[in-house]
């Protein structure tokens, strides 16, 4: 049947495609990291401690660390073995066929296009405090999406042309900023725990489990541990991101998996720290703010250190920014180049070796949508998509190890099929404890996909043409 037709992984997809070949492990960890840290730890752990589960919201990053685990051992190993800058897209296509790896590559265009555009709001708050916090605020008209009674807001679109711009360059570039930025957030985040390890009011950290493990509040939302574990899995979001560069990499083989789990597990472990100190800080009651590492260093009289948080907050979600707006382009340009998306986005540019016209495409939707609609809520319908991708990549390991046994895996998920049955189940907990309406979004969208691919990608797939 058509929709199950699998593209067969071959040595060649580690071959040169166009793109250039420049990152180094050490790149693709500084991409991770780039990735990942952003809003999850610098705002949302605010919410989810003051809102869903106390000071055990340390816990709630311990289970989401734990499922994003189990899936990066699982991408680590597909990565190296059926590379492709496809990221999930691709391994479906190879293990379960051309249907599941549309949804699946559909779903992560959702992913990527709705955490930048998200996080471009994010960053135009920070950066219109950092103006007027200077003297030269912004116009409110200006910083404000027309349905919250300005015009545009500016930054948000300003952020996304700058990227796209600095993606067009090159990724070597990218690369370069990237690693400036991330140094840059990871030394607030040292200092904000060199303060914290000598404040912490050990009473804060009681009741530690004020909503329990998962329990319905009045207005009927889940809360508890479990439940603020699958909204701050946002934090984890973007180490997938890495092994979209399967293409750009040296070794792909050797450096995917290093960067794929060396990111993660520093995050991981910074994410713990973080959370468990932050909520020793100040009562959890007191987190649910905008920006609550800044909030609780000025509460404790801080204010030189605020106001540095705020910077390598900026710092933190331009990179965030910048790696997960690169994923995009690589998903939509590996869709393109198997005919399920029009040809025209798989066009790479000679001088620059960047593909140029699927990063201006999105550059511009993404810049439309962050400048004029309000979509800072929409961290949830961002996990629901990662968490799906992160099922069928765990699932993918167990079909390619029975349907192409003789695949050379330089990397091997050890305690197959424990860890990816793990993954797999971890993730679709997490899926599981998401709100009704985040589901629907969900189907909504899939559904629409489902619409293009029937009209379009079955019959333009490169499969389909060979075939004929
Ligand atoms: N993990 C990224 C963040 O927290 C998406 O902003």
């Amino acid at each position: 049947m058509q929709i199950l037709r699998t593209k067969a992984s071959s040595p060649d997809d580690f071959q040169d495609t166009g793109l250039r070949r420049c990152l180094s492990a050490a790149d693709l960890t500084l991409l991770g990291i780039g990735a990942i840290i952003g809003t999850g730890i610098f705002v949302l752990t605010g919410i989810a401690a003051a809102t869903q589960a106390g000071p055990a919201v340390v816990l709630s990053f311990v289970f989401a660390g734990l499922a994003c685990a189990f899936a990066a051992l699982s991408y680590a190993e597909l990565a190296a073995s059926v590379g492709g800058c496809g990221s999930a897209y691709g391994y479906s296509y190879a293990a379960f066929g051309e249907l599941v790896a549309w949804i699946i590559g559909w779903d992560l265009i959702l992913e990527y296009s709705i955490s930048v555009a998200a996080v471009a709001n994010g960053w135009s708050g920070y950066f219109s405090n950092a103006l007027t916090a200077i003297g030269l605020p912004l116009p409110v008209s200006l910083t404000r999406a027309p349905s919250l009674g300005g015009y545009v807001n500016l930054p948000a679109s300003a952020i996304v042309l700058m990227l796209m711009v600095l993606l067009i360059v090159g990724v070597k570039q990218s690369a370069r900023l990237n690693t400036v930025m991330v140094t840059i957030k990871v030394l607030t985040i040292t200092v904000f725990v060199s303060l914290a390890a000598f404040n912490v009011d050990p009473a804060n950290w009681t009741p530690f489990l004020p909503y329990g493990w998962f329990e319905h509040n009045p207005a009927g939302k889940p809360v508890g541990v479990l439940a603020a574990a699958s909204l701050v899995f946002f934090a984890y979001v973007g180490f997938d991101a890495v092994s979209t560069a399967a293409e750009e990499a040296h070794n792909p083989r050797r450096d995917l998996p290093i960067g794929i789990i060396a990111s993660l597990g520093f995050c991981t472990l910074v994410y713990i720290i973080v959370s468990g100190l932050l909520t020793g800080l100040v009562p959890y009651t007191e987190l649910n703010v905008s920006s609550p590492v800044a909030h609780a260093l000025h509460l404790l009289g801080f204010n030189w250190a605020s106001a540095l948080v705020a910077t390598g907050v900026i710092a933190g979600l331009t990179t965030v920014m910048l790696v997960l707006y690169y994923a995009l382009t690589r998903i939509i340009f590996a869709m393109s180049r198997d005919g399920l998306l029009s040809p025209a986005f798989s066009a790479v540019h000679e001088r620059t070796q960047t593909p140029v016209r699927v990063i201006v495409l999105c550059g511009l939707a993404i810049a439309t949508v962050s400048g004029f609609i309000p979509l800072g809520e929409l961290a949830e319908l961002v996990n629901i998509g990662t968490l799906f991708a992160f099922v069928l990549v765990c699932l993918g390991v167990m079909v390619m190890r029975h349907r192409q046994p003789a695949l050379h895996r330089p990397f091997r998920t050890p305690a197959n099929p424990v860890f990816p049955v793990l993954g797999a189940l971890s993730c679709s907990a997490l899926m599981a404890f998401l709100p009704a309406t985040t589901w629907y979004r969900f189907l909504i969208w899939l559904a629409l996909g489902l619409l293009v691919y029937f009209a379009y990608s079955i019959h333009h797939s490169r499969l389909a043409q060979k075939a004929n």
